[in-house]
């Protein structure tokens, strides 16, 4: 899939420290870099590939959605939203929270499954979340087959992905996404 993912990378603005006019009202927006596909919709390289793999059916596959449901309780719409991340050195994403209230679906809460994969490169990559209102609770998501349940929203980032020493060329953690909306 490497070759079909686009970069995409969103910078800390300038502005956000020098137009500011009084001290401790610091904004930062949603910064990250990595490379990714959106498999949202039909046609496009990103699809045509993720189909012949075989990755489109595993991330809409009925036990991965039943794997969803039994860890939530709950019963999952149909509908399915897929993406493929990859993280190279230093590549991170910034706080966020992942609210979608211009979703209707998706407004109050929705379910995120991740698949990871890891070069034997990689030595590390944290993610960080909120819990009681503090970004306090680290993991490492740097392991191989590792999945991964987020019922969203909540606060958190991924620090820069760490390789070996030596090893930046070959390091690299993959995400496969697949994202729910709750059918109660
Ligand atoms: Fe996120």
């Amino acid at each position: 899939m490497r070759d079909v993912l686009a970069p995409l990378a969103a910078s800390i603005p300038p502005e956000s420290i020098w137009n500011q006019t009084r001290s401790f009202q610091e904004r930062l927006p949603k910064v990250a870099r990595m490379r990714s596909a959106y498999l949202g919709r039909r046609g496009g390289r990103a699809w045509a590939r993720a189909d012949a793999t075989g990755l489109l059916a595993m991330l809409g596959s009925d036990s991965l959605r039943r794997l969803g449901e039994l860890l939530t309780g709950r019963r999952l719409a149909p509908r399915i939203g897929r993406q493929v991340l990859c993280y190279g050195p230093g590549d991170y994403i910034g706080p966020h929270h992942d609210h979608h209230p211009d979703i209707p679906g998706a407004r109050d809460g929705y379910l995120d499954i991740h698949i990871s994969f890891v070069t034997p490169a990689v030595r590390r990559q944290l993610l960080v979340y909120a819990k009681d209102g503090h970004l306090t609770e680290t993991v490492d998501v740097a392991r191989n087959g590792l999945i991964t349940a987020y019922r969203l929203p909540f606060w958190h980032y991924t620090t820069p992905l760490e390789a070996k020493r030596g090893r930046e060329a070959e390091a690299r953690r993959w995400v496969l996404l697949a994202s729910y909306q709750f059918a109660d």
